[in-house]
C-alpha cells in the first residue's frame, strides 16, 4: 500500500498532463529572456493576477526574498506577523541576505494582524529607528489553520500602507486556495496590493516554481535581485511548462482538496482525545490537539506510520494534516478508520 503523506502539499508529485508538457516544451536562455515556455508563464501569471508583469523563480522562498529585496534597502524594516513562513521558516534571508530588519506582530488564529497593531508600529521618521518600508501578509495562512484573508481585511492593510508611504507584499503560496475558499479571484484577492507570489509546486502539484506578480517596473528590478541570487535559471522552460498546465488545470481541482480537508477533519473530530475547532477548517489545512490520557504523540506518530500515514507534529501534542491531489476519498476513510481503531482501543 502507498504511502498517505498528508505532511504538506509540498509532496505533490507532477501529473501526466504536465510530464507531457514537460516533455514538449520549447525551451531557450530565460536569462535573456529567450525561453519562450517561461515568458508564457509569466505572461499568465500576470493576466491571473491583472498585474503588469511577473517573473518566475526556483521557490516561494526565494520569490519572497526577491519580493523583500526589491521593495526594501538594507536597513529598512519590514511588518510581518510572528507566525508568517517568511518570518520562521525562509532561513531569515531577509536579514542575512538583504539586511532588512523584521517587526513581527501577533497573527491571530485567521491569518490577520490587528490593523492598530499594524498602525502602532509603523515608525516616525526618527533618526533612532529603522524606515517602516513594507507589509508582508500571508494567504492562505500556513500556520494559522490554512486560514484565508478576507479582501475588505487586505484592502485595509493595503490603506494603512499607502497612508504611510509603505508597500504590501502577499505571500501567496496558496492563494489558489484562498479564492476557492472565499469565492473569489486571486486578481480580486490581490487587487490593490502591490506585489503577491504564488507558489506552483504545492496545491497546484508541478514540480517546482513560484511566480512573483507586480508592476513592470517591480518586476524589471526583482530580475536583478534573482540574478544575484543564483535564481537565473537558463533552460527552466520545462518547469514553466508544468507550471502552466498547474494554473491552467490544477486551480480547477484545488476544490477537492478542500472538500477531503473538512470530510477527514470532520471524522478524526468525534473521537475522543483529539480536539480540532473544525469551523477553522476552510482550506486544505487542519491542525488538531492531542489530548488523551494513555496516547502520545510518539504514540501516535508511530503506530500511523506504520499504517502508513504520515503526518508532522509542529508543535507539542499539535498537530498538521494537509490534503492535496495526491489524496483521495479513499485515503480519507481510510485514515478516519485507522484513528477510530487506534484511540477505541488506546
Ligand atoms: C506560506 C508559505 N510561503 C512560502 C513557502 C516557501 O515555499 P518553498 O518551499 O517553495 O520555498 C511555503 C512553503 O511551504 C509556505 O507554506
Amino acid at each position: 500500500m502507498h504511502t498517505i503523506d498528508l505532511r504538506s502539499d509540498t509532496v505533490t508529485l507532477p501529473t501526466k498532463e504536465m510530464r507531457e508538457a514537460i516533455s514538449n516544451a520549447e525551451l531557450g536562455d530565460d536569462v535573456f529572456q529567450e525561453d519562450p515556455t517561461i515568458n508564457n508563464l509569466e505572461k499568465l501569471a500576470a493576466k491571473k493576477f491583472n498585474k503588469e508583469a511577473a517573473i518566475f523563480l526556483p521557490s516561494g522562498t526565494m520569490a519572497n526574498l526577491v519580493a523583500v529585496l526589491t521593495h526594501c534597502n538594507r536597513g529598512d524594516e519590514v511588518i510581518l506577523g510572528d507566525q508568517s513562513h517568511t518570518f520562521l521558516y525562509e532561513a531569515g534571508g531577509i536579514s542575512s541576505f538583504g539586511g532588512v530588519h523584521s517587526r513581527q506582530l501577533k497573527n491571530h488564529n485567521d491569518g490577520t494582524i490587528s490593523l492598530n497593531d499594524i498602525k502602532n508600529a509603523i515608525r516616525k521618521k526618527d533618526v533612532h529607528f529603522p524606515p517602516s518600508r513594507l507589509i508582508c501578509l500571508e494567504n492562505t495562512h500556513n500556520r494559522c489553520f490554512g486560514m484565508p484573508l478576507e479582501i475588505n481585511y487586505t484592502n485595509a492593510v493595503v490603506d494603512i500602507a499607502k497612508n504611510n508611504n509603505m508597500s504590501v507584499h502577499v505571500d501567496g503560496a496558496r492563494i489558489f486556495n484562498a479564492a476557492v475558499a472565499t469565492g473569489s479571484t486571486v486578481a480580486d484577492l490581490t487587487k490593490n496590493v502591490d506585489t503577491v507570489s504564488f507558489c506552483l509546486s504545492k496545491g497546484l502539484s508541478a514540480p517546482s516554481g513560484s511566480l512573483l506578480c507586480g508592476d513592470k517596473n517591480f518586476i524589471h528590478r526583482a530580475r536583478f535581485n534573482r540574478k544575484a541570487l543564483g535564481g537565473g535559471m537558463r533552460q527552466a522552460g520545462i518547469l514553466a511548462a508544468a507550471g502552466i498546465v498547474a494554473i491552467d488545470i490544477m486551480s480547477e481541482k484545488i476544490i477537492e482538496d478542500h472538500l477531503n480537508a473538512k470530510a477527514l477533519a470532520g471524522g478524526i473530530a468525534k473521537i475522543d482525545g483529539i480536539i480540532i475547532e473544525t469551523e477553522k477548517i476552510n482550506t486544505n489545512i487542519i491542525y488538531f490537539k492531542l489530548d488523551h490520557p494513555k496516547v502520545n504523540s510518539e504514540l501516535l506518530l508511530e503506530t500511523m506510520g506504520k499504517k502508513n500515514i504520515r503526518f508532522f507534529e509542529l508543535g507539542p501534542n499539535w498537530f498538521r494534516l494537509v490534503t492535496h491531489s495526491g489524496i483521495s476519498k479513499e485515503n480519507i476513510d481510510y485514515v478516519i478508520g485507522e484513528f477510530d481503531s487506534f484511540f477505541s482501543q488506546a
